[in-house]
């Protein structure tokens, strides 16, 4: 897999890149242009390994501005666009700028400078300085939503969090329930860190590395906890959440995301970052009332592709019909997960995955299932599972 390579391109005032732009184009790649510094700050904490082209004089020196973002961003490739008068090329290696663009450059040297930002970030990616190249190939990014508190989000992102280990995956659940969240207490476990203190101490300061605030419980499920205080939520963006995913997706083929039943911007940022939104309900009238709102709104958003529904706590009382529920949801059910009354609620108050004590039961033998339809397994794991079931 070729790395792909961000442009991005800031004036302070609102000159386009125009040649720059077309030569890129050319190479079919994309330059993004940001007039706000503010947007661009935004937008770098998001993809830090980016090559920058920045043109100010008006309301910043375009040297100072240079060397405020590589302090703030040393992975970024700065490239200083300048009027002739005021190249400098000394005082640019100062400020930390990889490259010096003359406004009266030529097509030639424009596209010098292009091939040595390609190739520079290339190396640095197969030599593996954290580039976004580090991603796991196929890692999967599931998000499980629903539109009420109580139809079982979190305790199905903790056991199919389970499942996903039992296929030989390794799994991190991002507790996107910044308020509330109750992944750790689920799993007993009493996190040191969190996304918090990872925004504090670390992605403020330009580093990236998440790994050390993750906690772990005992079955090998990782954990990404919330902020240690409901008020501390404020100073979360959607950014923040962006770059935790981007980051986790380096180390972790599944990342499961908790949601909240509330939707804010950030909680819907969650859901963008996804790749298959597991959408939980139960077949009470109220619950399904509310899971249909939540798919029109999700289909209002364009993300109706990768909704699959999963009817929780299935029963033979259930209230209605698999079928009408599926018309009035104008969605089919993806799977069916049976109610374990309250052997769920011991195995959350005792801190572990209900299907960890419980493998065979049906409940364990659907999440499982679902786990397989999410991320069918390999030939080879497939025949691992099954020595490793004869051999019980
Ligand atoms: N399949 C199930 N069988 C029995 N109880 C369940 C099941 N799924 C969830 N529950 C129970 O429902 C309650 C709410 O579950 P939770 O996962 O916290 O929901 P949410 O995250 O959507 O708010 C818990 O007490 C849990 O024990
Ligand atoms: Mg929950």
């Amino acid at each position: 897999m070729m790395t792909d390579l961000y442009w991005y391109f800031y004036s302070d005032t609102n000159a386009q890149a125009g040649e720059l732009e077309e030569l890129l184009i050319k190479k079919n790649y994309k330059l993004k242009s940001f007039q706000l510094l503010e947007d661009l700050f935004h937008q770098l904490e998001c993809s830090p390994y980016a090559i920058l082209f920045l043109k100010a004089n008006t309301s910043y020196n375009v040297y100072d501005l240079c060397q405020e973002i590589s302090m703030k961003f040393p992975s970024i490739y700065p490239i200083i666009l300048v009027p002739e008068n005021m190249e400098n090329t000394k005082k640019a290696m100062r400020v930390g700028a990889s490259n010096l663009l003359t406004y009266s450059a030529d097509t030639d040297e424009i596209n010098d400078v292009i091939l040595q930002a390609q190739t520079y970030m290339r190396q640095r990616a197969s030599k593996g300085d954290g580039a976004p190249q580090l991603q796991k190939q196929n890692s999967r990014v599931i998000a499980v939503c629903g539109s009420k508190g109580g139809v079982g989000k979190t305790s199905l992102a903790v056991n199919l969090a389970n499942a996903f280990i039992k296929g030989g995956k390794s799994v991190v659940i991002l507790d996107a329930n910044f308020q509330f969240g109750d992944v750790a207490m689920y799993l007993d476990v009493k996190p040191n860190r969190t996304i918090y203190e990872w925004v504090k101490e670390a992605v403020e300061r330009g580093r990236y590395g998440i790994e050390s605030y993750v906690s772990h419980h005992s079955s090998g499920i990782a954990i990404l906890p919330p902020p240690p205080r409901p008020e501390f939520f404020e100073i979360m963006t959607e950014e923040h959440v962006a770059l935790a995913v981007a980051e986790l997706r380096k180390s972790y083929d599944v990342i499961l995301i908790d949601t909240p039943a509330s939707l804010s911007e950030i909680h819907l940022k969650s859901l963008d970052l996804a790749d298959d939104l597991l959408l939980v309900t139960t077949s009470d009238l109220p619950v399904l009332r509310n899971t249909k709102l939540y798919v029109d709104m999700l289909e209002s958003l364009h993300f109706t592709d990768k909704v699959h529904v999963l009817l929780n706590r299935d029963s033979k009382h259930r209230a209605i019909e698999v079928k009408r529920l599926e018309g009035i949801l104008q969605n089919p059910v993806f799977a069916t997960i049976p109610d374990v009354g309250k052997q769920m609620t011991t195995a959350i108050n005792e801190g572990h995955p209900f299907v960890l004590k419980n493998g065979r039961h049906s409940f364990s033998k659907s999440m499982l299932h679902l786990s397989h339809l999410i991320l069918p397994l390999t030939e080879e794991a497939e025949k691992k599972t099954k020595r490793f079931a004869l051999s019980r």
